[in-house]
């Protein structure tokens, strides 16, 4: 096939070239209709896009061209034997390998730090998740992944399993030995679905950690929005058949999905696969130098530290993705947050994320070295400002422990339920989630006991200024549990 071409996006330029009277949705007809101020910012060009699933254009829930075509393209640049366009994220993607792969009362072999698509998907379909735990560093107070071992052992203890879940690469870019879990798992019949969010470029640069259809994964649901260049919002499902049947991921994929599907962001999706196709290397090459680059600064400012590749050291933490930039702020009294506040209040600089120790910032061949100096320059003044600890100890971190399922998720979620003081609610089964976003990862969730580390975790990030979301009550001083003996 040849990878230069974009066969969706030139089937809606010369649509759109054609002008044709449009008597159907969207309203607004190329813009014509809508707001002028949005108009003109966003521009005609855009809005001549936005367009719907008449026959020249092909059909997501039913492609037989230029998506089709488009998706083809896509599943050989990824290597997968099958790929299927999202226009509602990962999230979808992620939820469609869950309910494609288990049922009511099914059980799924999940880590316990997975983003909370995947438990709403255990949730809609009934599953029996039994959750796994992630390697953890205590110095940066971060999950990695799973290491080989607890895999092998959860695997013998649940020979019933219907599916694996992975996060490979995590947010933070480090990444398992998924080859060896993959093998190990396809030897007793399980297939590997991979939360691939933060992994889109790894399939396309020989220093970055394997890719989920590398590693001979089952199915990857990969944001290409994320890193690969495309729109917010447009992501990809890759599958190798085998033990995955196409046609029912594709099928549950489209009951998932909205009828009304982005043109734009589809579009997107095709252009950001022709350029990774055909010019990632050497963009992520680019990428890849900027960030070690300010890795290397960075490491020289007191009160800093970067997580790099001394903290690989077993099968959970065996290849890093080095264009993430985790930087540990503790050391300056600091939490993630404070720092994430003063770099836009400051400095106008936005990070990916923060948490109680640190903060995270993305680096890609779209970033300047203007843009890496000036973060750079950022972080030594502040370090400058708030002087590090004296001692050589470095500060400790707390991390809450993984609470014990007490019901299934599903059981929990529709269980009566009442309100109670968040600090009066250890030993009572929770029936909502409780996450910080980002990276949503939750703390509880529905049909989890309560401990009083996850209350502390929660106040500790509550108090930092984290955005702590989840529960009906926003400020999150009550929680919903199940009502006991109803
Ligand atoms: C690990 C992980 N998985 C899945 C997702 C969901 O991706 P999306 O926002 O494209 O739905 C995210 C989003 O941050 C994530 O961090």
């Amino acid at each position: 096939m040849n990878q230069n071409e974009t066969p969706l996006f030139d089937a809606l330029l010369r649509h759109a070239a054609r002008q044709p009277v449009q008597f159907h949705i969207p309203g607004h007809k190329r813009g014509r209709g809508m707001d002028n101020r949005f108009r003109s910012f966003v521009g005609e060009n855009a809005l001549s896009l936005d367009l719907i699933n008449i026959a020249p254009l092909d059909d997501l829930h039913h492609p037989t061209g230029a998506i089709k075509h488009a998706q083809e393209l896509a599943a050989e640049a990824f290597g997968a034997d099958y790929t299927y366009f999202s226009v509602q994220g990962t999230s979808t993607a992620i939820m469609t390998m869950v309910l494609a792969t288990v049922g009511p009362g099914e059980k799924i072999l999940v880590p316990r730090n997975v983003h909370k698509s995947v438990l709403t998907a255990i949730i809609l379909a009934d599953a029996h998740p039994i959750f796994l735990h992630p390697e953890v560093d205590c110095d940066f107070g971060i999950s990695h992944g799973l290491s080989v071992e607890t895999v092998a052992d959860a695997l013998h203890r649940h020979p019933d399993a219907r599916a694996l879940v992975v996060i490979n690469p995590t947010y933070f870019g480090i990444a398992a030995d998924l080859a060896r879990i993959v093998e190990i798992a396809h030897s007793v019949g399980v297939p590997v679905l991979v939360d691939e969010a933060h992994g889109v470029h790894t399939g396309f640069h020989p220093e970055l950690p394997l890719s989920a259809m590398e590693a001979g994964a089952d199915m990857a649901a990969t944001s290409v929005h994320k890193l690969g260049g495309s729109m917010t919002g447009s992501s990809v499902l890759n599958v190798r058949e085998g033990m995955i049947d196409p046609r029912h991921v594709q099928v549950v994929l489209s009951m998932l999905t909205t009828t009304s599907t982005s043109y734009l962001l589809l579009a997107s999706l095709d252009v950001a696969r022709k350029e990774l196709a055909m010019f990632g290397r050497d963009r992520i090459g680019y990428a890849i130098a900027l960030a070690n680059r300010a890795r290397a600064e960075i490491e020289q400012i007191p009160g800093l530290a970067c997580l790099d590749k001394r903290q690989l050291c077993g099968s959970a933490t065996y290849a890093l993705d080095p264009t993430k930039l985790t930087i540990s702020v503790k050391d300056l009294g600091l939490t993630g947050y404070d720092v994430e506040r003063i770099l836009r209040e400051d400095y106008n600089i936005e990070v990916e994320l923060s948490d109680l120790y640190n903060i995270l910032c993305i680096v890609s061949w779209g970033d300047s070295e203007d843009d890496v100096a000036a973060l750079v320059t950022a972080l030594r003044e502040i370090a400058g400002r708030f002087r590090p600890r004296e001692t050589k100890e470095h500060a400790p971190v707390t991390l809450p422990s993984m609470p014990e399922l007490r019901m299934t998720p599903r059981s929990a979620f529709y269980a009566p339920t009442e309100a109670v003081p968040l600090q009066e609610s250890v030993g009572r089964t929770m029936a909502e989630m409780v996450m910080v976003y980002p990276p949503g990862i939750p703390i509880l969730l529905p049909g989890e006991i309560i401990t009083q580390d996850n209350i502390d975790y929660i106040e500790a990030n509550l108090r930092a200024g984290l955005p702590v979301q989840g529960p009906d009550d926003p400020e999150i001083r009550m929680i919903k549990v199940v009502k006991e003996n109803a």
